[in-house]
């Protein structure tokens, strides 16, 4: 019986309310493989426990997490705890510690849901954002002068490397050559950011030229937001630094896939030295924690995203259909998607769907 380990970090507020249905239906969609089972290991790591130990994880936490196969995390933030605590402690050390260095995010328009932008028709809308993350405008490198007085100075450096850049627009290159469109827009903003963008474009144009069966194009950030929301359906495979991946998946999210609570994610270590960690694009919504509101499915479509990475993709692909099946249904729906349906509510939608 081959075994897989999986870290869990629930985190904080919803995190841990979503989190626990993925585990459930990703248990209950592993039917679909013979001689495998997961092996869930819950781990405590929040802004709670910050409060308790002063330290997000215990001194070998990232031994700990490395002897996993992967980690299903929910999201972190707590409103009694400043945000770089947790953000700068777990979640983006993680993100470098095991060169997770692709941020995959899929926004599609499912059957069902309904779309801010109403006349696309489902399946319409349908790209995949790589994200770099690792570097760029997260690099931890910058400091603070004269602090407190009227001419503190904060300095907040990008860090832009050719290697890090051409890994992932490689990456980038080689989903776009495996799908339908092979289409790949590359976001920009060497217009005004001179040397980290200008070599990501310099390092774009190299790429590009190994891919001449894949239609690839450069578009600058702020006209790229635009287009997420006046033609969606143009989009295929988007490559972006971290800070422009980050805003633009929030936008995908709300215009493409209807609402942040379907918004998937894959951080993706593909040497497969490091394990890679899945999580909702969401955060730990205070307003909404604790009332068993919240919406599970992109905590649900996160873990087939995991399940894939495993090499377990009939389970993956399992879960992706149940999901749209649920959506596709008369089924109670949750209120970010307009109904009232509660968390377990839309969980046992999508078991009976998997049926
Ligand atoms: P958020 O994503 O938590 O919430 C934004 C809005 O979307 C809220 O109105 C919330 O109720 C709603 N929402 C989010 N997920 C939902 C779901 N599954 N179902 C229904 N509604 C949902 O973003 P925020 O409010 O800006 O941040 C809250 C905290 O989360 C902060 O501490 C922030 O730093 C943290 N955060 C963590 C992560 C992460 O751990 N990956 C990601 C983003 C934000
Ligand atoms: C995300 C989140 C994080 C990010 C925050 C919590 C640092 O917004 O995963 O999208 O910006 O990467
Ligand atoms: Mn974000």
């Amino acid at each position: 019986m081959a075994t897989f380990r999986i870290a869990v970090l629930g985190g904080d507020g919803i995190g841990p309310e979503v989190i626990d249905q993925a585990v459930q239906v990703a248990d209950t969609a592993l039917r679909h493989e013979t001689g495998t089972r997961l092996e869930w290991n819950r781990l405590p790591w929040n802004c709670a426990y910050y409060k308790q130990y002063a330290a997000m994880m215990p001194p070998d936490g990232w031994e700990i997490l490395q002897k996993h196969d992967a980690i299903l995390f929910g999201a972190i933030g707590s409103p009694d705890v400043p945000d770089q605590i947790p953000v700068h402690g777990l979640l983006l050390p993680m993100r470098r510690k095991f060169d997770q260095y692709i941020n995959l995010r899929p926004a599609y328009n499912f059957e069902g849901v309904p779309c801010p932008l109403r006349d696309k028709a489902p399946g319409s809308i349908d790209m995949l954002v790589y994200r770099e993350n690792t570097e760029g405008e997260y690099a931890p490198c910058g400091g603070r002068l004269y602090e407190g007085t009227p001419h503190e100075i904060a300095i907040q450096t990008n860090i832009f490397t050719r290697r890090g850049i051409e890994r992932i627009m490689r990456a980038a290159f080689e989903a776009a050559r495996k799908r339908p469109r092979r289409k790949l827009t590359s976001i920009t903003k060497s217009n005004a950011q001179t040397f980290g963008m200008v070599l990501w474009d310099e390092v774009f144009r190299a790429v590009r030229t190994d891919y001449p069966d894949v239609e690839s194009s450069s578009l600058l950030v702020d006209a790229a937001a635009m287009d997420f929301v006046r033609k969606p359906e143009a989009f295929d495979v988007v490559v972006a630094s971290n800070l422009f991946g980050d805003i633009l998946t929030d936008l995908s999210a709300i215009v493409s896939v209807g609402s942040l609570g379907l918004a998937s994610s894959a951080n993706i270590n593909p040497e497969r030295t490091y394990p890679s960690l899945f999580e909702p694009v969401h955060g730990s919504a205070p307003d909404i924690a604790g009332k068993g509101i919240a919406n599970p499915l992109a905590a649900i479509l996160s873990a087939a995203l995991l399940l894939e990475h495993l090499g377990l993709a009939k389970s993956g692909a399992a879960v992706r259909g149940a999901v749209a099946g649920y959506l596709k249904s008369k089924r109670p729906k949750p209120p970010d998607l307009g109904g009232t349906a509660k968390t377990v509510e839309v969980t046992q939608g999508v078991l009976a769907a998997l049926g």
